[in-house]
């Protein structure tokens, strides 16, 4: 069974890009509520032995009832290691892998912003490390995630309403700005492979 991990920082720490309420509901309803769905649909099922990669590998495209609340209990806790209290700035090897598939870092950052803007609906953003080692950045609609596929993810944007409207309302433009200066490049870069 999984339990709700917690936040790897305080809930009041990036209160320049999003306050300790959006944190109360986003990690303490909303993931809170992914991982009790997830705990109820696979307790007493073959699925309560196995890992959240390989549940949302199994039932990905077949058991949306187990899938989404899988999916998404990953994805969020993918998301809060991605954040950071403090602007880091890109170590240089991540730099490197960057500007080797997106010519360049402001390139990589326009099109991940692009895509951002471009989402319709609720989803998320990844930069994602191919097979042949090359970065990419895709959009997944709602639960859909890369994990489990031959994409690696290695940053992730969440671009559900409930991510940001407390502090942004439908400004969604503007959270996507400020995510820029709380990511955790170092988490980032130590999934590089
Ligand atoms: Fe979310």
């Amino acid at each position: 069974m999984f339990s709700l991990p917690s936040l790897p920082f305080d809930s009041n720490a990036l209160k320049e890009f999003l306050s300790k309420e959006t944190f109360d509901y986003h990690h303490g309803k909303h993931h809170a509520g992914y991982v009790a769905t997830l705990n109820a649909m696979i307790e007493n099922t073959p699925w309560a032995e196995k890992t959240l990669e390989k549940i949302i590998e199994g039932t990905r495209g077949n058991t949306p009832s187990i899938f989404h609340p899988a999916a998404q209990h990953f994805n969020h806790a993918f998301f809060w290691n991605c954040l950071s209290s403090e602007t880091q700035s890109i170590p240089e090897s991540l730099q490197k892998r960057l500007s080797a598939s997106f010519k360049s870092e402001n390139e990589f950052t326009r099109i991940f912003t692009d895509t951002a803007l471009a989402l319709f609906g609720s989803g998320w953003i990844w930069l994602v490390q191919n097979p042949d080692t090359t970065l990419g950045i895709l959009s997944t609609t709602n639960a859909e995630t890369p994990v489990a596929t031959s994409q690696k993810p290695l940053l992730t944007l969440d671009l559900w309403e409930h991510a940001y409207y407390i502090d942004y309302r439908n400004d969604r433009a503007r959270f996507v700005e400020n995510f820029w200066n709380h990511i955790n490049w170092n988490y980032v870069t130590s999934l590089l492979s």
